[in-house]
């Protein structure tokens, strides 16, 4: 823990920048089980928004394990911290008038709970995006194989198989991915922006 930390404000406003950047920073959090669809979303909902020219960034699951979050694996306490660090980043950007779009399973309801309270404390808007799709459904798609080798035994602690998933109680948005195509998701998700003025 460090002290003898003090906070410098900038020089320009969070309206100032707003208003100069014509956008509000939000923060969109998928969650969902793996293969529920989150990257695919993610992916077509960056591209959407920036053919609109909107300044938006994507934070993937995998690929920040890449990086910034090399050092965790998936027990539970990994799991907490890679979330922890996850919504600091992302509000960074939320912060920056970015559109932030994170895709991870985020299982446990405590960890997204936090990232939404360090975004409510900040004056940040977190919109949580339920990406929902039934087990059979998800592991009938397995992308990656993931599911057949969890059965298997072959990787533990597996969301949906041998770690739980904490569905969001009132998510913002709830997707049904297996009846709700990527199009319309990205449709549902940009509707929701523009209605809350978060873009124009
Ligand atoms: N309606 C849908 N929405 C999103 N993905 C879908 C849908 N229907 C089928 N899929 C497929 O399901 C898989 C989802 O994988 P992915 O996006 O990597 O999931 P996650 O990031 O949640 O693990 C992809 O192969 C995608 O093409
Ligand atoms: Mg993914």
């Amino acid at each position: 823990m460090a002290t003898n930390i003090t906070f410098h404000p900038g020089s320009v406003s969070t309206e100032e920048r707003q208003t100069l950047l014509k956008q509000k920073g939000v923060t969109i959090w998928l969650t969902g089980l793996s293969a529920s669809g989150k990257s695919t979303i993610a992916c077509a909902l960056e591209q959407h928004l920036l053919h609109l020219h909107k300044f938006t960034y994507r934070l993937d699951g995998d690929n920040v394990r890449f990086g910034l979050n090399k050092d965790l694996g998936f027990d539970e306490k990994s799991r907490n911290e890679n979330i922890r660090r996850i919504g600091e980043v992302s509000k960074l950007f939320a912060d920056a008038s970015c559109v932030s779009i994170t895709a991870f399973i985020s299982p446990y309801r405590q960890d997204r709970d936090f990232a939404r309270e360090i975004h409510d404390k900040a004056g940040i808007p977190f919109v949580e995006v339920f990406v929902d799709a039934p087990l059979e459904v998800v592991e009938q798609r397995d992308p990656k194989g993931l599911y057949k080798k969890a059965r298997a035994g072959e990787i533990k602690e597996f969301t949906g198989i041998s770690a739980p998933y904490e569905s969001p109680e009132k998510p913002e948005i709830h997707l049904n991915t297996a009846t709700t195509d990527v199009a319309k998701s990205v449709e549902i998700i940009t509707t929701y922006l523009t209605d809350k003025g978060y873009i124009q």
